[in-house]
């Protein structure tokens, strides 16, 4: 459930067509390409979300431990960032365990504005976050974080500080990161406070490791698209005749996530048939890596003005502040 908020969209220009369309649209449109691909943002449904919660209790899937901790060891001097009686301003809210930890380090806060397009759970998290920290304004925001929208009217006059964690900017084209950060920035305003968690450039076995765990569910939280598929639009994939397939491709810099058809094959969906070489795949995910200063370079380039870092370690991950 947590993780339907995640709605990770891939919005550059090509995926941009068939964003907005009904599922069936989108999948005729991309399994039509020459290089066939499926939009992110149809892994999260319910069995997705709950395989997504799954995937971040991974032992090799070190991004969601690494940056919790970065946020526990580091969350005083982030709180330095953070303007007195500013409104926390979270896109995308997956979960709300990390904006706590920010939270718990800045009674300075006065309002929390978590953005979600999952309503339901929204609100229920909005619940639990009021119950513990009663002081806070907690005024949940249903709207789509890639796209435009309106702070509630309450942090008019509150100094803003935007909060987007878990690498999700990862899973953007980098032109559309920097496309988003830009809109993070009209929508906060000037003066505003960003902080923002990206995954870093490492050993590639690590990176590998860590988007085909041996358990096997990053494979079934991939495959589960088929399934979807089958499921929403009257289609016939044979789930045992494609495979999860997951590497570093170190010229781009990003983990893809593809689904390889072992055989070749057709299935129809949504009314059409598709045809399937052997070895061919879907292209359904990206994962991009920055190194330090090749995301404060993408943040300068989106206005920011890139003021700390903070990582672990083992320098697997970093959380950045940026001002307007
Ligand atoms: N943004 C995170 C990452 O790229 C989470 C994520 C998004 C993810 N899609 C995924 C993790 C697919 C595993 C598989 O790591």
């Amino acid at each position: 459930m947590a993780a339907l908020a995640r709605s990770v969209l891939r919005y550059s220009a090509r995926h941009e067509a068939a964003a907005s369309d009904s599922f069936a649209a989108h999948v005729i449109h991309g399994l039509s390409d020459s290089s066939k691909w499926l939009s992110a943002k149809y892994f999260y449904d319910a069995a997705g979300s709950a395989l997504f919660e799954q995937i971040t209790d991974l032992p090799e899937y070190y991004p969601t431990r690494t940056e919790l901790r970065i946020l526990h060891d580091h969350a005083r001097e982030m709180a330095g960032y953070i303007p007195l009686s500013a409104a926390l301003v979270e896109f995308g809210t997956g979960s709300t365990r990390k904006a706590r930890i920010l939270i718990d380090a800045a009674p300075q806060l006065a309002a929390y504005v978590p953005v979600d397009i999952s309503a339901e759970f929204l609100n229920q998290e909005a619940v639990a976050v009021r119950r513990d920290f009663p002081w806070l304004a907690v005024l949940p925001l249903v709207a789509d974080f890639t796209r435009d929208f309106d702070l509630p009217s309450q942090i008019r006059s509150r100094p803003r500080v935007g909060f987007f964690p878990g690498s999700t900017i990862g899973n953007f084209e980098p032109d559309d990161a920097a496309e988003f950060l830009r809109q993070a920035g009209r929508i906060l305003g000037v003066g505003a406070t960003m902080i923002v968690g990206v995954d870093r450039i490492k050993d590639t076995a690590v990176l590998n490791a860590a988007y085909d765990d041996a358990a096997g569910v990053t494979a079934k939280f991939n495959l589960n698209v088929l399934t979807r598929m089958n499921r929403e639009l009257g289609g016939n994939f044979d789930l045992s005749a494609f495979r999860h397939r997951a590497f570093y491709n170190a010229e781009e810099h990003r983990i893809e996530m593809h689904l390889e058809s072992l055989k070749d094959q057709s299935a129809t969906v949504a009314g059409r048939t598709f045809d399937f070489r052997k070895g061919e795949t879907i292209h359904t995910e990206n994962s991009y890596k920055y190194t330090v200063e090749s995301f404060r370079t993408l943040a300068e380039a989106a206005g920011w003005r890139p003021v700390a870092t903070w990582t672990d370690e083992k320098d697997y991950f970093a959380v950045h502040a940026l001002k307007l």
